[in-house]
């Protein structure tokens, strides 16, 4: 039998010597490495048996969570359930819903008011008091893992809250709190910064330092002002976060979300993003987490442009994130719906395809923060597309000022001397539910729900694992009560961010209303998706000429089996001619043959053909 520290040792001495030279590469300090590694070997020691035996079944099946099986669903817990216990309580809705994989949003202590919708963390250690204890976190944890639920849980690591100890601490003068974060006395260096480092906040919170009166300081503050940006120059910083990470790890969380990765390393003179020991700092934390607790995954958050985002992946020798969000195509498919255009979209999966299979996105429609238009703007500028007046149609597409428009929304950010801005507003209220429920338009809603499930159906044709945010399954809009509530009514987002309308669930059982036809398709969407294995992450998939820029033709070339995706992105009536057999799984007629395919606005069809079949097919305006 071995002892219980041998697994330990053994794991690490897998990593030791790679830790090591990038430890010592960026800190040369022997002393703080040694105390990190007797810090990991407590970690391990503390992690309960239930937790060591998941990390032994997973490191059997390292591929655990790249299978089509997996269904996610992001929420604020207070918004869900009240608290913690609440969300327990709850879980069989949860499970209903198809969901597997349940991100619960930042539920760490976090100052009411100054909170960043709680990215803005004054204790690690502390579960938000009125959503609960840690002890009601391990408890939901556990219950989650019974029941074969992964929790997902964010892991605020570029900054903390100004009230958390360390900042207080620093505020007081203390100069070994001070060095934890970025104080310069004068504005001197600030100033040098603010040369090259771009803004996140540009009008909620301009500039990237704030002036610390009391202190006689100036303080980096890349987001909010309250949210102090943490040193990694200094190695305590490190080896303490880690700590904080693995504690999240022994709670029994599965997916820790690294939350504004990018942005971890400053180094005068550059941008501050995705600067090279950022990636030294992810790999060492995938190293760590491999040693102590390899049933855990990591999860970036690199809201950034595609050549910036699949670094994170690392290298297959030397992996980083297990997961990152496919952040350009979820914006490139709102481009798309307003644009009825595919072919930026056809562009951005040919990208996304041609990356190694194992790469694993986690893919959403949307998710609680804005939508920033991120798009391929040299692509879209071939075509006559600039950047600033796209931007604003965009803008004006989807908070309804145009004509046609059906979606209702708010600007997020926005600068009115650049007219740069960003999007807020739930998926229901972008696709029309919201504007039709108003007008008591009937035809507009039929389009609205129909927009909504293909476009569900689009986000659960790729690989990976998709995410729907807590609502979404039952058309929830827009709640525009944050405009009467002062903590909120600066942060748009918070339009997208509404409490859970439990009424809207007891309509899911009622024929015909917009709850029960979108929450039934997506659940056949979900099922099916959980039962073919095209839809795995091994699986070939390619995008195919539709013959028609409002049409989009997906395939996936499974081992046994060859799946087509058709999406009709027009407003506008299509006929696929279709030439090979097959199948549509969403309602098991035959299609193709010498056949057409019909397709009103905003319909699709999944396919299923045989193993040999090309499935080329063409499309005309019906
Ligand atoms: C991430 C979060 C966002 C937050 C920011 C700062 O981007 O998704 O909500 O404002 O980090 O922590």
């Amino acid at each position: 039998m071995k002892g219980k520290n041998d697994v330990f040792t053994e794991r690490l001495a897998v990593h030791y010597d790679e830790l090591k030279w990038l430890y010592m590469e960026l800190y040369d300090d022997e002393t703080r490495f040694a105390e990190l590694c007797e810090g990991l070997r407590g970690f391990f020691e503390d992690r309960k048996k239930s937790l060591k035996a998941l990390d032994a079944r997973r490191e059997a099946d390292p591929e655990w969570y790249r299978g089509s099986g997996l269904l996610g669903m992001m929420m604020y817990v207070g918004q869900f359930a009240g608290n913690l216990k609440g969300v327990a309580e709850h879980l069989d809705y949860v499970k209903s819903c198809g969901v597997n994989y349940l991100h619960l949003m930042p539920l760490m202590e976090s100052p009411a008011g100054r909170s960043d919708g709680g990215y803005a963390v004054a204790d690690f250690r502390k579960v938000q008091e009125e959503l609960g204890t840690v002890e009601d976190l391990e408890a939901l944890a556990d219950r989650c893992r019974e029941q074969g639920i992964s929790l997902c849980l964010d892991f605020v690591m570029n900054h903390t809250s100004e009230d958390h100890e360390w900042a207080r601490r620093a505020r007081a003068g203390e100069k070994e709190y001070q060095d934890r974060y970025f104080f310069y006395d004068s504005w001197e260096i600030p100033m040098k910064f603010e040369k090259t480092v771009p803004q996140v906040f540009p009008t909620t919170a301009p500039g990237n330092f704030t002036w610390l009166p009391d202190v006689g300081k100036h303080v980096m503050t890349s987001f909010y002002p309250y949210q102090w940006d943490l040193n990694y120059a200094n190695p305590v910083v490190f080896n303490e976060m880690v700590y904080n990470y693995l504690f999240l790890a022994n709670m029994g969380i599965d997916v820790i979300r690294l939350d504004a990765v990018p942005y971890i390393w400053k180094e005068l003179g550059t941008t501050c993003r995705n600067l090279p020991q950022v990636h030294t700092l992810v790999r060492m934390m995938r190293m760590i987490g491999e040693v102590v607790c390899p049933g855990t995954l990591l999860l970036g958050e690199v809201v950034m442009e595609p050549v910036k985002v699949a670094p994170y992946f690392g290298t297959v020798e030397k992996p980083e994130c297990h997961m990152l969000y496919n952040v350009t195509t979820m914006a490139t498919v709102w481009h798309t719906v307003a644009t009825q255009d595919v072919r930026l979209l056809k562009k951005q999966l040919d990208t996304v395809y041609s990356l190694p299979r194992e790469y694993t996105f986690l893919n959403y429609l949307r998710c609680h923060d804005d939508i920033g238009w991120g798009l391929d703007y040299d692509t879209l500028a071939e075509w006559g597309m600039q950047q600033i007046p796209h931007k604003q149609f965009l803008n004006d597409f989807f908070t309804g000022r145009l004509e046609d428009s059906f979606s209702r929304g708010e600007l997020y950010n926005n600068d009115p001397i650049t007219r740069d801005a960003r999007f807020c507003g739930t998926t229901a209220s972008m696709c029309g539910v919201e504007k039709a429920g108003f007008c008591g338009d009937a035809h507009g809603m039929e389009r609205a729900i129909r927009l909504d499930v293909m476009l569900h159906a689009f986000m659960l044709f790729q690989a990976g694992i998709p995410v729907i945010y807590s609502g979404d399954e039952v058309g929830q809009v827009n709640d525009y009560t944050y405009r009467d509530d002062p903590e909120k009514r600066l942060d748009s987002r918070y339009i997208h961010r509404g409490a859970f309308q439990w009424n809207l669930v007891k309509n899911i059982e009622k024929e015909g209303t917009v709850q029960e036809r979108l929450f039934k398709s997506l659940r056949k969407l979900e099922t099916l998706r959980a039962e073919h294995e095209a839809f795995e992450t091994h699986a070939k998939a390619e995008t195919c000429e539709s013959g028609d820029n409002g049409v989009l033709f997906l395939k996936r070339t499974g081992k046994t089996e060859t799946l087509i995706g058709i999406f009709n992105f027009s407003r506008e009536w299509k006929e696929t001619v279709w030439t090979e057999d097959g199948t549509d799984l969403m309602t098991g007629e035959k299609i193709g043959g010498d056949g057409k395919v019909c397709m009103r606005p905003y319909d699709f069809v999944w396919g299923l053909l045989g193993p040999d079949s090309c499935g080329a097919g063409t499309v005309r305006e019906a």
